[in-house]
């Protein structure tokens, strides 16, 4: 178990993939463009409900690195902001705007199909065999490094932290808070042939994500042992 934790950990830091243990090194080229057109839907439908959205996580890190999907990459990560009194409204428009394209949004609460559990994302959309995170943040008042701004902060833990043990949630790099200085203004950025939101400060954001991701290898720690 400790031997899983660590990889996991040294595969958190270095930014390479959230998937799971047992999936390929590389996800296959059909998921990987099932991970595109629902990602380009989502973008699209984000944007026609006027959703403040951003590429988050491996799908940025994707984006800034070479504007597509990382290639080990098993699913994808878009952040929104809400207000709590927006939230149920704006799970409702999301929830009828992804089942209109064919496509199943679970929102936060709902039981997964796939896991069995209560889903504890703002929501996640499933196209065939891939996932994509709807991560929520809210804007409020704060401090970040010692300075009074304000800052986004996502209130509930993340889906994947939960299948983990406490000890190794105790070291996953997580990152719960940011400022608001680092989203905005979001700039566009050329993303598997469309334009997509990204935050202002990418660079901080994935630097607090992925400390190490300078020296990342563009594989899972896994697909290099033997068992
Ligand atoms: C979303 O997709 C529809 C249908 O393809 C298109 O007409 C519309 O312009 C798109 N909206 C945005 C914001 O890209
Ligand atoms: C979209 O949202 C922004 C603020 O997030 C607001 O200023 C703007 O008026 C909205 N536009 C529409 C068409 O609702």
């Amino acid at each position: 178990m400790l031997l899983f934790a660590s990889l996991y950990l040294v595969d958190n830091l270095m930014g390479t993939t959230h998937g799971g243990w047992y999936d390929e090194c590389y996800t296959p080229p059909n998921k990987l463009d099932d991970l595109r057109y629902a990602v380009r839907q989502i973008i699209n439908i984000t944007e026609e409900l006027n959703i403040t959205y951003w590429l988050d996580c491996g799908t940025l890190l994707g984006a800034i690195r070479s504007g597509d999907i990382l290639r080990y990459d098993h699913d994808a990560d878009i952040s929104i902001v809400y207000k709590p009194t927006t939230a149920i409204q704006i799970s409702h428009l999301l929830k009828n705007a992804v089942n209109n394209i064919g496509m199943k949004y679970i929102s936060f609460g709902e039981i997964n199909p796939t896991t069995k559990r209560k889903e504890t994302s703002f929501g996640r959309v499933r196209y065939n065999d891939v996932y994509i995170d709807i991560y929520g943040w809210q804007i409020r008042d704060g401090v970040f490094q010692g300075r009074p701004q304000q800052i986004l902060h996502k209130p509930y833990p993340d889906y994947k932290m939960l299948l983990l043990n406490k000890l190794i949630e105790k070291y996953v790099i997580e990152v719960y808070e940011f400022p608001l200085a680092w989203l905005h203004p979001r700039r566009q950025i050329e993303f598997i042939g469309i334009k997509a939101m990204v935050p202002n400060n990418a660079d901080a954001l994935l630097t607090a994500l992925y400390p190490f991701k300078k020296f990342a290898v563009p594989y899972k720690l896994k697909c290099w042992l033997p068992f």
